[in-house]
C-alpha cells in the first residue's frame, strides 16, 4: 500500500497546486491514499469550511491539523460533524472535533491521529499519555495502519515520541515547521519517520509567508503582519509504503515536487 501524506498546505498557492497536481500524482506513483496537514490552507492561518471540502473533493482523504485550526469559527461545528478533519487529540475533554479516524483505503483500515507537542508551544495535555489511550482505543477499531502526525516545534520532542511510540505505529510524521527535515528513515520496529514533512506552499517565502513582512517583524520587532507569499508553490511530505501482512512501514522517502504547475 502506497499513501503520500503531504506538509502543512499554506493559503491558495498550497491550495491550487495540490488540488491541480493530485491526480497526476496519483497516476505517477500509484498513490493508494493522500492524507495532508490543513492547518495553514485558508489565508496561511486556519482553514474555512469551503476550502476543507474544496480539498476533500480534489482527494485529500483525511486530513490533520494543529495550533491554527481554531482560527475561523465556523471550523468549529465542522470539525465535530466531520470525521476526516482532525484536531489534535490531547487538546482538553470538550473542545470540539475528533483527534483520531479510522478510514478505508485500498481494501485496508487506515487509522489517523494527529497530536500536538507543548514545547515553545501552548500548553496541552500530555502527547504521549494522549497517545497511548488513542492507540488503545484506535486498536479496538482493528486498523492494519497506524499512522500519527505530531504537531510539533521542538525535534527533540518530536524524537521523543518517536522512540515512545516505536513499533506500535506504522509511521511517525512531524508537521508544524514548515520546513522538511533530511531524517526520514524506518526503525528496526518497523516505524517510519520524519521529523518535518515541510509544506505545501509557496516556495520563495519564510516558511509560506511574504519575506517583507516577516523581515520587518523580526527587525523592528512590531506585531508581525503575516500574509502569504505569492510564488510558484512547492509540494513537500513523504511516500510511504506499507507491508501489507503486517502494516508495518516498508519505505519513507522525503519527497518535494516544485515543477512547473
Ligand atoms: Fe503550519
Ligand atoms: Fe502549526
Amino acid at each position: 500500500m502506497r499513501i503520500l501524506f503531504l506538509g502543512d498546505i499554506v493559503g491558495r498557492p498550497g491550495r491550487r497546486a495540490v488540488c491541480n497536481r493530485l491526480p497526476q500524482l496519483r497516476r505517477k506513483y500509484g498513490l493508494d491514499l493522500v492524507l495532508a496537514n490543513v492547518e495553514n490552507a485558508s489565508g496561511g492561518l486556519g482553514l474555512n469550511r469551503k476550502h476543507a471540502q474544496q480539498l476533500h473533493r480534489a482527494g485529500v482523504e483525511a486530513m490533520t491539523s494543529g495550533n491554527h485550526i481554531w482560527r475561523y469559527k465556523e471550523i468549529l461545528p465542522f470539525l465535530d460533524d466531520t470525521d476526516w478533519l482532525l484536531r489534535p487529540a490531547n487538546y482538553p475533554p470538550r473542545v470540539p472535533g475528533r483527534g483520531y479516524t479510522v478510514l478505508e483505503a485500498a481494501g485496508r483500515r487506515v487509522a489517523v491521529l494527529n497530536l500536538q507537542g507543548r514545547v515553545f508551544m501552548d500548553p496541552l495535555d500530555c502527547p504521549f499519555r494522549a497517545a497511548d489511550t488513542a492507540v488503545r482505543e484506535m486498536q479496538e477499531q482493528n486498523p492494519d495502519v497506524i499512522l500519527v502526525d505530531f504537531h510539533a516545534e521542538a525535534t527533540s520532542e518530536k524524537q521523543a515520541l518517536r522512540h515512545y511510540l516505536n513499533g506500535r505505529v506504522t509511521a511517525l510524521l512531524g508537521t508544524h515547521t514548515h520546513v522538511q527535515t533530511g531524517d526520514a528513515a524506518v526503525g528496526q520496529l518497523g516505524t517510519g519517520y520524519i521529523t518535518d514533512l515541510g509544506m505545501c506552499g509557496p516556495g520563495n517565502s519564510i516558511i509560506g509567508m511574504d519575506p517583507e513582512s516577516i523581515l520587518e517583524g523580526f527587525m523592528l520587532q512590531l506585531p508581525k503582519r503575516m500574509s502569504v507569499a505569492d510564488s510558484e508553490a512547492v509540494l513537500e511530505g513523504v511516500l510511504l509504503d506499507v507491508r501489507a501482512e503486517d502494516g508495518k512501514c516498508a519505505a519513507i522517502t522525503s519527497w518535494r515536487d516544485n515543477e512547473e504547475l
